[in-house]
């Protein structure tokens, strides 16, 4: 009864391209409260056009100024599992930009929105989408699952990262100091980010545009701190990693103590062991903190486990959504064999719904339709958590959150999704 007066509430919703982009803006800008900047129409770099989407209530009193609801994707890439402890870079869908006025909140704006983007990504024939979620509590039940996990660190200027096995190779790197903004910084730090989707799974790389936003540096960004730097590491001739950071002055007592906010931390083990020895290093700074550290970073090795470091932050990185089974299960590769039948949940893109007899065999998988008793149900976003690697489904079982029919059908699965490595944190997008 509860459910069907909800219903009645709930408006007609047309999901359509957003043409008006100065509307699409001012939306966002209600929706996330943030001030007037000299940037705002920048931000819109590497949302294409027709991958703006608004969302109208038909017959509604609307504020024309703006969209009751907005999303944008970023066309990107991300870098999966290839079965044999590396990585490929497969097409994603970069949720973003979503955003519902708050006076048309709680009637099924998101939901009708995130239904067309299901349907409109797999138009497109890309098989994923991805985000990371403001509130935890909004995308699992569209069928998101949390893929990465990165952790925000504090560690003391001068710190002992110690790995002897990774000493010789992080001698042949170098590391340059400049500015996220310089001249053809962006192409670069985009070239390295490719490069490294072939190691380095879990990594995402936007398109030209997106990395000319992030170079860009907003005039307010630079009253009181100076521009985001940059250390590029350098072998033989050749890009291979880099971090950013910004340091703001602090002398307590007349002693410097100057902060250092890094960030975008990219590159193969030793590259990363030679940017953070400068970066825990530099001259006149006290605590630095490191965002975007993978939970299961090398980081946490070299200064022998988390109470080495000061405040460590857990946060989720990246969600992953299945937006066609049968592909995406084809579209990565495997460390271990497996033959499981799946009785899968999912609303949002129904396509998926049913059972399917996912079948890896030398590092191949495939997913097909089958009548056959199902061995572990699961909702989408169970596939989506253990995607990269990372989200055990052996652990899900036992916490509750899927169901085995067969003993052991729920740990023969997460043998063969699981990998070696756990996945990189993904940037922000
Ligand atoms: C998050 C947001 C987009 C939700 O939009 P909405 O149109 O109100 O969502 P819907 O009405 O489609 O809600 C779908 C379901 O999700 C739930 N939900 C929505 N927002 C939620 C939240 N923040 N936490 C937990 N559950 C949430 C709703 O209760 C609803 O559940 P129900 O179907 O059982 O009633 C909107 O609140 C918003 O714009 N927030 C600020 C910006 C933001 O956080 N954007 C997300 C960027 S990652």
């Amino acid at each position: 009864m509860a459910d069907e007066s909800k219903e009645e509430e709930r408006p007609e919703i047309r999901v359509e391209r957003a043409t008006d982009a100065a509307r699409y803006l001012a939306s966002d800008k209600l929706v996330w409260f943030d001030g007037v900047s000299d940037s705002d129409e920048i931000q819109l770099r590497g949302v294409p056009e027709d991958q703006r989407f608004a969302a109208e209530v038909v017959g509604s009193d609307v504020d024309p100024a703006t969209y009751p609801g907005i999303y944008g994707v970023r066309p990107m890439q991300l870098s999966v599992p290839d079965g044999d402890g590396h990585g490929h870079a497969v097409p994603v869908a970069g949720l973003t930009w979503v955003g519902v006025h708050p006076d048309h909140r709680r009637r099924g704006l998101l939901t009708a929105m995130l239904k067309h983007h299901f349907e409109q990504t797999r138009r497109e024939g890309v098989h994923l989408s991805a985000l990371h979620a403001s509130e935890p509590g909004i995308y699992g039940r569209h069928g998101y699952g949390l893929a990465s996990l990165e952790l925000e660190v504090e560690i003391g200027r001068g710190s002992t990262l110690t790995a002897p096995h990774l000493e010789a190779e992080a001698a042949t790197i170098t590391t340059r100091l400049g500015t996220v903004n310089d001249p053809g910084m962006s192409e670069r730090r985009r070239r390295i980010d490719l490069d490294l989707t072939t190691t380095n799974v879990g990594t995402i790389v936007g398109d030209p545009e997106f990395y000319d936003l992030l170079s860009h540096v907003p005039a307010e960004e630079t009253r009181d701190s100076e521009p985001p730097r940059i250390l590029v590491a350098v072998r033989d001739g050749r890009d291979v990693g880099y971090v950013t950071f910004k340091r703001k002055h602090k002398w307590p007592n007349s002693r410097p103590a100057a902060e250092v906010e890094a960030g975008s931390l990219s590159g193969a083990p030793a590259t990363r062991l030679a940017l953070l020895r400068r970066v825990t290093d530099l001259d006149l700074s006290g605590k630095i903190t490191v965002n975007g550290v993978a939970g299961s970073d090398p980081l946490l090795s070299w200064v022998q486990g988390p109470r080495a470091l000061g405040d460590v932050k857990p946060f989720d990185s990246l969600w992953v959504r299945l937006v066609d089974i049968q592909e995406a299960v084809a579209a990565r590769g495997y460390e271990a064999d497996c033959d499981v039948v799946v009785e899968v949940s999912d609303e949002s893109a129904p396509w998926n719904a049913g059972r399917w007899r996912i079948r890896v065999k030398d590092g191949t998988g495939e997913a097909t339709r089958t009548d056959d008793a199902a061995e572990v149900s699961l909702p989408v976003a169970a596939l989506g958590a253990a995607y990269l690697g990372g989200g055990n489904l052996a652990e899900m079982q036992r916490a509750g959150t899927i169901a085995e029919h067969r003993p052991g059908a729920a740990r023969d699965l997460w043998r063969a999704f699981r990998t070696d490595l756990g996945p990189y944190a993904a940037r922000g997008f």
